[in-house]
């Protein structure tokens, strides 16, 4: 890997995201075979935010390679507060080997990686969740085969961190993605202008609309995420009206392909932007997504640790 840092999957090649694959499989295949990988290293966890999966899978996934983790959360560091985020970084590098940070703001991730020589993996900021984007890339690989071009994936709802992140795999993987959400709540302009300069190059198909029934209309498979995402929750009960109609359902996901995919990064909240009906039935491959977070992340740390060396 040529990049120091994972800030967002848009910094990835189409090369590198295939390497990223290519280290989870094996990686998922034959854990043990990476049991010493990173021995002796250690891992520093820098969370502002609440975290399952995230922070299970990180610290699950250095330990069985090995590897240590400290794990530090908003009262224990206060980025930014106590001290600055330049000076968290040019103290953390001292003792680490990777640092991996889930932070309200964008910006703080990427001052962190500018002040620190070891990698910084973004573990979601509110702007992109490039682990979770790439986890969800590397799932549907497993369930549609390694080339995804041409596969249609529609993600309904919030036009937040994680769609951001799923529009930048498809670009990069020449997916096809159509993205629905309530007017006021598209993704970013900025985001999608990148996105769609990459596509010119691997044929990736990237559609905007305010009709989630247009948006997931002959979907492969149909994603969302909560309508109000950490750092929103004042906006829930104002979301749950402008979003209703965005709500995954039966009748949506009757527009999609036959026998499409349902996905969530999750936590989900059912009844709000997916049905009970939905969500557990036997397209969703929800639990699939969350078990992967480990193999793609495991390969993340690795191939970027590695690369430092
Ligand atoms: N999907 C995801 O990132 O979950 P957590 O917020 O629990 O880490
Ligand atoms: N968009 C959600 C994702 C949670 C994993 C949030 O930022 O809260």
């Amino acid at each position: 890997m040529a990049l120091k840092d994972l800030i967002s999957l848009n910094d990835l090649t189409p090369r590198e995201v295939e390497k990223i694959f290519e280290t989870t499989a094996a990686i998922k295949t034959s854990p043990l075979d990476f049991r010493e990988a990173l021995a002796g290293r250690s891992v520093a966890l820098i969370f502002e935010k609440p975290s399952l999966r995230t922070r299970i899978t990180f610290d699950l996934g250095a330990t069985q390679m090995g590897a240590s983790c400290v794990y530090l959360d908003h009262q224990g560091v206060r980025l930014g507060e106590r001290e600055s985020v330049k000076d968290m970084a040019l103290n953390l590098e001292r003792w680490v080997d990777a640092i991996v940070a889930r932070t309200y703001s964008h910006e703080t991730v990427i001052e962190l990686a500018a002040h620190s020589s070891v990698p910084v993996i973004n573990g979601l900021s509110e702007f992109t969740h490039p682990c979770q984007g790439l986890t969800d890339y590397f799932t549907l690989t497993e369930k549609a085969g390694p080339d995804l071009r041409g596969f249609h994936i529609a993600y309904v709802g919030d036009g937040n961190n994680t769609c951001h992140s799923l529009i930048f795999g498809a670009a990069k993987l020449g997916a096809t993605i159509s993205i629905g959400t309530p007017k006021g709540y598209e993704p970013n302009s900025e985001v999608l202008k990148a996105a769609r300069r990459q596509a010119k190059a691997t044929g990736a198909k990237i559609s905007v609309f305010n009709d989630p029934f247009e948006a997931v209309k002959g979907a492969h498979a149909v994603y969302t995420d909560v309508w109000a995402s950490m750092g929103f929750e004042a906006e829930t009960e104002r979301r749950r009206e402008i979003f209703s109609s965005f709500r995954v359902t039966k009748k949506l996901m009757s527009e999609a392909s036959r026998g499409a995919f349902f996905m969530h990064c999750l936590p989900a909240h059912r009844g709000d932007e997916v049905d009970a009906a939905v969500i557990d039935r036997k397209n969703s491959i929800v639990y699939d997504q969350a078990e992967n977070r480990l193999h793609t992340q495991k390969a993340i740390m690795l191939l970027l640790i590695q690369a430092t060396q």
